[in-house]
């Protein structure tokens, strides 16, 4: 029985220990906002936080995640003490920015780009790129995804750098 924290509650899982987290999610506990794109981690598009650290969920085994927390798309705004409704304010800067097309990647876009943020407050260009560059997109939505990134970096910061 692996124990661990889910968005900031307690669950159980009883898997083989090789399970990937991400399977856990998605058929063990409902959670489907996390996808599968690749299942070996060259992609992104199933990126969750493990203990605030950007993890890619398709290549962790479960047995890693005894007493972690895990944090999904789902919990994002729990994350930040923010209530049932309300959305993260990286969230917030993706709706302003239109970053999805068809939205398949943006759960993984998302989470990484909270962890980059977490990390730079205020990326450059350059950190942005570097931060982001195992994300992939298919839909090629990357030029608004930055948009979405500077827009967060800008209300987070209280800066104008848009
Ligand atoms: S599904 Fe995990 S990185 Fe692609
Ligand atoms: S929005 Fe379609 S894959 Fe990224």
């Amino acid at each position: 029985m692996i124990k661990f924290k889910l968005n900031k509650k307690a669950v159980e899982v009883d898997v083989p220990d090789d399970t990937p987290l991400l399977w856990v999610l998605r058929d063990e506990l409902g959670l489907t906002g996390t996808k599968f794109g690749c299942g070996i981690a060259q992609c992104g598009a199933c990126t969750v936080h493990v203990n605030g650290q950007a993890r890619r969920s398709c290549v962790t085994p479960i047995s890693t995640l005894d007493g972690s927390e895990v944090t999904t798309i789902e919990g994002l705004p729990a994350s930040a003490g923010l209530g049932e409704g309300e959305f993260h304010p990286v969230q917030t800067a993706w709706i302003e920015a239109q970053a999805p097309q068809c939205g398949y990647c943006q759960s993984g876009q998302i989470m990484q780009a909270v962890a980059l943020l977490a990390e730079s407050p205020e990326p450059t260009d350059e950190e942005i790129t570097a931060g982001m560059a195992g994300n992939l997109c298919r839909c090629m939505a990357y030029i608004r995804i930055r948009k979405a990134i500077k827009l967060a970096s800008a209300s987070q910061t209280g800066g104008g750098n848009s």
